[in-house]
């Protein structure tokens, strides 16, 4: 396909049955037999919340290959309950990735914490988006679901998992978990952590080497100094054995995304409770404390929107991420709350609807750190638009929840299924087919 100079394609947008289709052969390329990589170069791997995003879109095309997404994934669970953020396929070579397997060392430095033996994980998770998912797969095939007790078997291991945050996660005390390493908000290189990252001694040049830069341009990755505080912070957590305490980590912060998809999750947990035979009750409450706590601890009502905590000096991070708008798919939020967080969707700093893709960007379009085509800070995200979407949907703001669904089919077609885009020209940035991108656009195809 030709592209034009912003890497849109020169042909016509496709619709219905085409668009379909491609979205199709993305997910059937990446299929392994058991689970679903993002990107056939740049993450050869299974990724935690990636997964979570792709089986909902897979839900439409096989309910059976969503369902086994989800149960691959958790197969890799560790005995504290954690799901690690990447399970390595042992088929991909070793220098497709890194950090790969023999970085992150998960049988020795993660055996007191359970790691599971004879799978190569890494050590830290993403955000807890999983429950929802099995819940939406669930539904898509309730039948299928049942025959193979699919509910029952993930329902433990979805409670061990939001028991993990809970006990090992709420760093600060209040009722929220939280982020220990910037990879486990998903949101890697949000403006937000600078302040938080600037503490964490990088590991030195020519220690690593990236394979990222391979497959991607240098400037819509993260840069390499970012890049060796990552590896340094991951290091330093390994050689702790991945042991949590408050103490132990110098990078601690209660992100209000990872925290709203664990209410969201914590919802869809009492669901799956319930067509268990089991009380919902204890989800309900764990969740509406999450949401009270989500109010307490990360709402700035100056702002009109959440913000994140960086535990170490116990303060609001003054950095508007789009992280800080997600919660508008929890349930619950106080009326003045909602009405803050639609204006502020709607208003300078994000601008819903006003650029030419109508997709919302993922940090403050006039924020000093804004770059439109790197990685989280700036960039418009599907998975993160389609919680938003979820989001307007369930407060009522149906005419902008319908423009925005149709934003991301548009939007993840025209850029052949890019990882992310320019918020305002939708230029495809990242890697190109993308599985939560082609998954996103199905989901949204198979309601419209
Ligand atoms: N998103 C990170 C990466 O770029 C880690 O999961 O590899």
């Amino acid at each position: 396909m030709t592209r034009t100079a912003l890497g849109a394609p020169a042909t016509p947008i496709p619709t219905g049955r085409s668009q379909r289709s491609s979205a199709v052969s993305v997910l059937l390329s990446h299929w392994t037999g058991s689970g679903t990589v993002p990107s056939l170069t740049l993450y050869p791997h299974q990724w935690s919340w990636d997964s979570a995003f792709i089986a909902i879109g897979l839900r439409r095309l096989s309910p059976y290959r969503a369902q086994r997404e989800l149960e691959t994934l958790c197969g890799a669970q560790w005995g504290d309950g954690r799901i690690p953020h990447i399970v390595f396929n042992p088929a991909v070579p070793p220098g497709a990735y890194f950090p790969g397997p023999a970085f992150w060392r998960s049988g020795q430095a993660g055996a007191a914490a359970g790691a599971p033996a004879g799978i190569d994980t890494s050590g830290i998770v993403q955000p807890p988006v999983h429950a929802l998912a099995a819940w939406l797969v669930h539904e898509s095939d309730p039948e299928l679901s049942r025959r193979r007790g699919f509910l029952a078997r993930l329902y433990p291991r979805l409670a061990a998992w939001h028991g993990y945050l809970a006990d090992h996660r709420d760093l600060g005390g209040q009722g929220l978990a939280a982020v220990v390493h910037p990879w486990e908000s998903g949101m890697d290189n949000s403006p937000c952590w600078d302040g938080p990252l600037a503490r964490v001694e990088p590991a030195p040049t020519g220690s690593f080497r990236r394979a990222d830069l391979t497959h991607g341009a240098a400037a819509d990755r993260p840069t390499d100094e970012d890049y060796g505080r990552y590896v340094g912070l991951a290091a330093r957590y390994r050689d702790q054995h991945y042991r949590d305490t408050a103490a132990s980590h110098p990078f601690a912060v209660e992100d209000p995304a990872f925290n709203a998809f664990l209410a969201v999750s914590e919802h869809a947990l009492a669901s799956i409770a319930q067509s268990l035979g089991r009380s919902p009750v204890p989800h309900r409450a764990r969740a509406g404390a999450l949401t009270e706590a989500l109010v307490a601890r990360l709402w700035d009502p100056q702002s009109g929107q959440f913000l994140c905590r960086d535990l170490v000096p116990d303060a609001l991070v003054a950095e508007r991420s789009v992280s800080g708008l997600l919660p508008l798919a929890v349930p619950g939020l106080p009326d003045p709350v909602v009405r803050a967080l639609l204006d502020t969707l709607s208003g300078p700093h994000f601008d819903l609807g006003a650029g030419s893709t109508g997709l919302v960007p993922s940090y403050d379009l006039l924020g000093g750190a804004h770059d439109a085509s790197r990685y989280w800070r700036g960039p418009a995200w599907f998975n993160v638009n389609w919680t938003l979407e979820r989001g307007l949907r369930q407060y009522g703001a149906r005419a902008a929840a319908d423009r925005l669904a149709g934003a991301i089919l548009t939007t993840a077609t025209a850029s052949g299924f890019a990882e992310y885009v320019d918020a305002r020209t939708g230029q495809a940035l990242g890697s190109r087919d993308f599985g939560w991108t082609a998954a996103m656009a199905l989901d949204v195809l198979a309601r419209s």
